[in-house]
């Protein structure tokens, strides 16, 4: 589906001072999966004229919802939109992650949870995951994460909550050595981090990269891979983390 089409916001939810929880209802259900994002784009407004990624947070039918954090101009402008009022969309976008055959490890920093939590709700009980925060209230989902999951670490930075210090060490300690496929977002630090510690094993990131066009044609969104430039909206925004130059 690569055209805007108009959807109707059902929730725009406040979950902490920067981080909401958008619901929209779209005119017919998508099959998107795991890992794929959409492009939101506030109607009718030429000021920010080009939509927003986002990933696909949760989905039923055709109701979609999306966990965003405000960044600038565009996601303040999101988090003030109300329900019932229309917003464009064009999706889903992307590749998806790779579905595990059994069981596998997720590594989420912050907001990059957005990306992986439907990836562990549509696999239950099979996932390892690291949510790694600078906060306690920087949490979210803590509840739903845990029933769907198989197993679950936190840290936040000064240790209010789990483990004290950043989720890429607590990996190291628990996980470094389990012979499972590993799925990966958040901020480029943590996936630097992370490829320090898995060497050339599989592990799954999806890149968060500006974006314009969002369907290949303006290569605003170039990454330099080992394979050469890469479009994230097209070739991503998953990829091997292994492929990535980081
Ligand atoms: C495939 C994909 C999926 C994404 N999924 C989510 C999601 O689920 N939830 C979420 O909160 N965010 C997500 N993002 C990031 C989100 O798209 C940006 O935060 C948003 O576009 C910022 O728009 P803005 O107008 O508010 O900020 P702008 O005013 O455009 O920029 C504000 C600041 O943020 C920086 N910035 C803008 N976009 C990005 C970006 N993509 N990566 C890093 N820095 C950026 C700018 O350089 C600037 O410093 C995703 C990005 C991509 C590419
Ligand atoms: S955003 Fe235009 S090519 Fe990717």
């Amino acid at each position: 589906m690569n055209k805007f089409t108009l959807s109707t916001i059902v929730e725009n939810k406040a979950l902490s001072s920067d981080v909401y929880l958008i619901t929209v209802k779209l005119p017919f259900r998508i099959d998107a999966k795991p890992g794929q994002f959409c492009i939101l784009r506030v109607n009718g407004r030429l000021d920010p004229l080009l939509g927003r990624p986002f990933s696909i947070f949760d989905l039923e039918g055709e109701t979609v919802k999306f966990l965003y954090r405000i960044k600038g101009k565009g996601t303040k402008i999101l988090s003030e939109m109300k329900e019932n009022e229309k917003i464009s969309f064009i999706g889903p976008l992307g590749k998806w992650y790779p579905y595990p055959e059994g069981n596998f490890l997720v590594v989420a920093g912050g907001i990059g949870i957005a990306s992986v939590y439907y990836l562990i709700k549509k696999f239950p009980e099979r996932a390892i995951v690291f949510y790694g925060v600078r906060l306690k209230n920087e949490i979210f989902f803590f509840e739903e994460i845990k029933k769907f999951a198989k197993e679950i670490y936190v840290s936040t930075e000064e240790g209010e909550f789990g483990y004290k210090g950043v989720i890429t060490e607590l990996f190291q300690n628990k996980a470094k050595n389990l012979d499972l496929p590993i799925y990966a977002c958040g901020p480029m630090l943590m996936i630097k981090e992370l490829k320090k510690i898995v060497n050339d094993r599989k592990c799954y990131v999806a890149v968060e990269e500006r974006m314009a066009c969002g369907v290949g044609a303006c290569l605003g969104c170039v990454i330099n891979t080992v394979n050469g430039l890469k479009r994230v909206c097209t070739d991503g925004a998953v990829f091997e983390l292994r492929e990535l130059i980081l």
